[in-house]
């Protein structure tokens, strides 16, 4: 194969420019540059290309809407982002049955964030803490006018710890907590850590007592996107008699039982655990994504707190008593309202709009339901019917589009599916007798 040179000063050229470079590169036809065009916007495409470097098209995703989240004797319809054909009527569905059934009952534990400043220093971090209260004084004085806006709001710096990293003796930490009020506060904790390390290694250095015992170098400062202190539990529970409408051919206490061994097994087992917890961030992620908040941040952190037991978990769990049926979801979910592309997106400003303009604490809580209702519609399945009747019609749609048929093919291919397995080939064949 032809070694092709390394491309210089990319973010550097045109639009077209770079476009014309990645036809000439990759041997690409005249439709990837059409189809870029397509979907250029026609009056915000500078905000677009503001969000992120070296823009040439957008790339849409449906914005869909989940009615009926009765959370805390609030309705709400949430705005979903999201591929999944199935997600958002799946949720829609949950999401009306448990309207019936009490609605979502949330709280948030508590919000606290971390972040993370790492030094390597020979000394004895005891003798370091023994100084804890002049340090601490000596950083919040230094931050002082970076956190004020934020103090002002009900946030800022709330604490401060020192570890000594596992099995490296001579790399520490300062753990600093915070409260970031409606932001996520990424920008702010960083903002912060990086004021902060520069004095914390200067104070180690220039004390006679700490000093002897070795010179204190930084190594990095950062946020912690592991936030097991920013909770938030969602919980939905009704009679098991009320469980009927989704028991098949089940009564509702055998459905009951049959959900919660399937519970049970993502509690214990990790393969099933990572499978159950994708599908609770069906309804996470979607909500995350609307909302203009950090997925990766929230599936990293979430993720994690799954594996704090040491194993892989579920992150739900139930209660069967003789007669009720109590279903709780519990994660860590740092997101903000305010700040990054909240205040840029026009979608997101959408999404803000159609769920009231919510505090973050409110919005935790609204996603943990979106969570929650998709984790209980596929559970719910899985030990009924299973997913793939209601997936594949609704996956039918999508293989209808990829095989351009026309909304007349599309009426009739919904007939022939309602009673048939659906699959690629067979939408294949069956467009393929349709147009002979
Ligand atoms: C599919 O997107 C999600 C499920 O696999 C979740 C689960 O198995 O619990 C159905």
């Amino acid at each position: 194969m032809q070694k092709q040179s390394i491309i210089k000063g990319f973010s550097k050229l045109s639009r077209e420019e770079k476009i014309r470079l990645v036809i000439e590169r990759r041997n690409l036809g005249e439709q990837f540059e059409a189809d870029l065009n397509r979907y250029l916007h026609p009056q915000q495409q500078s905000l677009f290309n503001d969000i992120s470097e070296n823009t040439v098209s957008n790339y849409y995703l449906p914005f869909s809407l989940a009615p009926n989240f009765l959370i805390n004797d609030k309705l709400y319809i949430l705005p979903m982002v999201i591929e999944e054909s199935s997600v958002v009527a799946a949720a829609s569905k949950a999401a009306a049955f448990w309207a019936n059934n009490g609605g979502f009952k949330t709280r948030v534990i508590n919000t606290l964030k971390n972040g993370q400043i790492f030094f390597k220093w020979d000394g004895n971090l005891k003798d370091l803490e023994a100084k804890k209260v002049k340090l601490v004084t000596l950083l919040l004085e230094v931050t002082k006018e970076a956190t004020s806006n934020m103090r002002a709001r009900g946030g800022g710096i709330v604490g401060f710890e020192f570890k000594t990293i596992d099995d490296m003796e001579h790399t520490h930490q300062l753990l600093v907590k915070f409260k970031t009020a409606n932001s996520m506060g990424a920008n702010f904790i960083n903002t912060c850590l990086e004021q902060m390390s520069t004095p914390l290694v200067d104070f180690i250095n220039n004390d006679n007592e700490l000093n002897q015992q070795g010179k204190a170098e930084h190594v990095m400062s950062i946020l912690s996107n592991y936030t097991p202190e920013c909770v938030v539990e969602c919980k939905v529970s009704c009679p098991i008699e009320a469980l009927l409408p989704y028991s098949g051919t089940f009564s509702p206490k055998e459905f009951a039982h049959r959900f919660k061994t399937a519970v049970d097994i993502a509690t214990n087992d990790p393969y099933r655990a990572v499978t159950h917890n994708k599908g609770i961030f069906n309804g996470i992620d979607a909500l995350i994504l609307a909302t203009g908040n950090d997925f990766r941040a929230v599936e990293a952190g979430a993720q994690a707190y799954a594996s704090r037991s040491g194993q892989y978990r579920s992150l739900t769990s139930i209660e069967l008593t003789d007669n009720e049926f109590i279903y709780t979801l519990k994660l860590p979910l740092a997101i903000g309202t305010v700040g990054g592309l909240t205040n840029i997106h026009p979608m997101v400003k959408s999404a803000m709009e159609l769920l009231g303009k919510p505090s973050a604490e409110e919005l935790m809580q609204i996603v943990a339901s979106a969570g929650m209702a998709n984790n209980y519609s596929a559970i719910s399945a899985l030990v009924t019917t299973g997913i793939q009747k209601g997936h594949m019609q609704l996956h039918l749609t999508n293989i209808l589009t990829s095989l351009d048929a026309t909304e007349k093919e599309k009426a009739k291919a919904m007939i022939q599916f309602a009673n048939q397995a659906v699959s690629y080939s067979a939408v294949q064949s069956f467009l393929k007798a349709c147009r002979n």
